[in-house]
C-alpha cells in the first residue's frame, strides 16, 4: 500500500482533487481559473508516438501543475477515423491540451469543437512539424508561410470553442533567418484571437532533413523568442527546444512566460518531480521513484481491466524513470523484456525491483 502523498495546494484556485490510485492524492489547479500567463509556465511537449495517455498519466504523477500535450492528431484522423481512439484520455491528466494538425479552417473548427466536447483544456495548432507526410498534407511547419490561413484557422476555432486556442511554431522555415518573419507570423495570428504562442527556437528545414535532424541541426536561437516577448508583451510566449535542466528552465523564465520541455521529460521524467515546488510555489514533494512505479503498476492493472491494454504499452513510457541511477539499466531491461509479456504487471514489477536492487549492489 502506498502511503498518501498530498500534492501541492499552492495556488488559491486549486480545486480539482482526486484520489488517483493507491492513495496517491493529486491536487491540480482548475485550468480555467489560472491566469492565462501562468498556464503555460511549464509544459511537456507534444510528441508523436510518445505522449499518449499512458505517458501523460506518468508525467502527471510527477508534476500536478504542468500542462501536458497530446501527440498531434490530424483533422483527417478525426473526420474520418476512430474519434474515441484518438481523443480518449484519463481524468487525472488535466490540464491537457489537444494538438491538432491541419489547415482547413472548417475542419479545424469541427475538430476543436470535438476536443472541447471531450474535455480538453486547450486546443493547440501545430505549425512546427516538418515531416514530409505533414508537408504533403500542407500543414505543420509549412503553415508558417501562410500566416493568413493560420489566422483564418485560429479564428474559426476561437469562434466555436470557449477554451484557449494556442499555436506551436518554429522561428522560421528553410533559410529564412530574419526575425521579421516570425514577428509578422505571430502578429498576424494574434490578431485572429490567439494569445499564446509556443515557439520551438529553431528553423524547420523543409528539404533534406529528417524530422529527427530537424530537432537537432538547425541552430537554436533563443534570443528571437525573447524578442517576441519584448515586442508582444501582452501575449503569452513559451519557449521550446533543447532545454534539459531545471536551471535552464529557470533562466528562460526570466525572459518568457513559459517553457516547454520535450525529449528530456521523456528520457528522464524524474526531472519533473521538482517542477511543482520549483516553479509553482508548491511544497517540496516527497514523492519517490518507488511510489511512482507502484502507482504505474496500479494504473497498468486498471487499464488491463478496462480494455485489455497490455502492461508493456504503458511500461515503455517509464523506462527512463531510473535514468542515471545505479541498477537503472537492469531495471529497464526487465520492463522492456519481451519474454515477460505473458506475465501480469505485478509480477514483472517484482522482478524489476529485484533487478534494481541487484544492479545497485553490483554497481
Ligand atoms: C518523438 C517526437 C515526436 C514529436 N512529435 C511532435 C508532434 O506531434 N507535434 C509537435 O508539435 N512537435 C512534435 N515534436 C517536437 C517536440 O514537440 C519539440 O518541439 C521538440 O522535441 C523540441 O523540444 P525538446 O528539445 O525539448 O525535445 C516531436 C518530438 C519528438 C522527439
Amino acid at each position: 500500500m502506498v502511503c498518501a502523498q498530498k500534492f501541492s495546494a499552492s495556488c488559491e484556485n486549486t480545486t480539482n482533487a482526486h484520489l488517483t490510485h493507491s492513495g496517491i492524492f493529486l491536487v491540480t489547479p482548475s485550468y480555467s481559473l489560472i491566469p492565462a500567463q501562468n498556464r503555460q509556465r511549464l509544459s511537456v511537449a507534444p510528441m508523436m508516438d510518445w505522449t499518449d495517455r499512458h505517458c501523460r498519466y506518468l508525467h502527471r504523477l510527477l508534476s500536478g501543475q504542468s500542462l501536458l500535450y497530446t501527440e498531434m492528431v490530424t483533422t483527417g484522423a478525426l473526420l474520418h477515423g476512430d474519434v474515441q481512439r484518438h481523443l480518449r484520455f484519463n481524468a487525472e491528466e488535466h490540464a491537457v491540451a489537444l494538438q491538432l494538425g491541419g489547415s482547413e479552417p472548417a475542419d479545424l473548427a469541427h475538430c476543436a469543437r470535438l476536443g472541447q466536447e471531450w474535455g480538453y483544456d486547450e486546443i493547440n495548432l501545430n505549425c512546427g512539424c516538418p515531416s514530409p507526410r505533414v508537408q504533403r498534407g500542407a500543414f505543420g511547419a509549412c503553415l508558417m508561410n501562410e500566416a493568413t490561413l493560420v489566422a483564418d484557422g485560429v479564428k474559426a476555432m476561437c469562434d466555436v470553442v470557449s477554451i484557449p486556442v494556442t499555436v506551436k511554431h518554429r522561428i522560421g522555415i528553410d533559410k529564412i533567418e530574419s526575425y521579421d518573419f516570425v514577428r509578422d507570423f505571430v502578429g498576424t495570428v494574434a490578431q485572429a484571437g490567439c494569445s499564446t504562442f509556443i515557439v520551438h527556437a529553431r528553423n524547420a528545414w523543409l528539404q533534406g532533413l529528417s524530422p529527427k535532424e530537424n530537432r537537432e541541426i538547425p541552430p537554436l536561437r533563443y534570443e528571437l523568442v525573447y524578442q517576441l516577448k519584448k515586442d508582444f508583451p501582452l501575449l503569452t510566449i513559451a519557449i521550446n527546444g533543447g532545454i534539459t535542466t531545471n536551471a535552464q528552465v529557470a533562466e528562460h523564465l526570466q525572459h518568457v512566460d513559459g517553457v516547454m520541455v520535450g525529449r528530456e521529460a521523456y528520457y528522464n521524467p524524474w526531472l519533473m518531480q521538482s517542477w511543482d515546488a520549483d516553479f509553482f510555489g508548491a511544497p517540496v514533494s516527497t514523492l519517490t521513484r518507488e511510489l511512482v512505479e507502484e502507482a504505474m503498476v496500479v494504473y497498468m492493472e486498471r487499464a488491463f481491466a478496462e480494455d485489455g491494454c497490455p502492461w508493456y504499452a504503458i511500461a515503455r513510457h517509464m523506462l527512463g524513470l531510473h535514468h542515471g541511477q545505479r541498477g537503472g539499466r537492469m531495471w529497464r531491461q526487465v520492463w522492456s523484456n519481451h519474454k515477460l509479456k505473458p506475465l501480469p504487471a505485478r509480477e514483472v514489477w517484482q522482478i524489476a525491483r529485484a533487478a534494481l536492487d541487484k544492479g545497485a549492489a553490483h554497481a
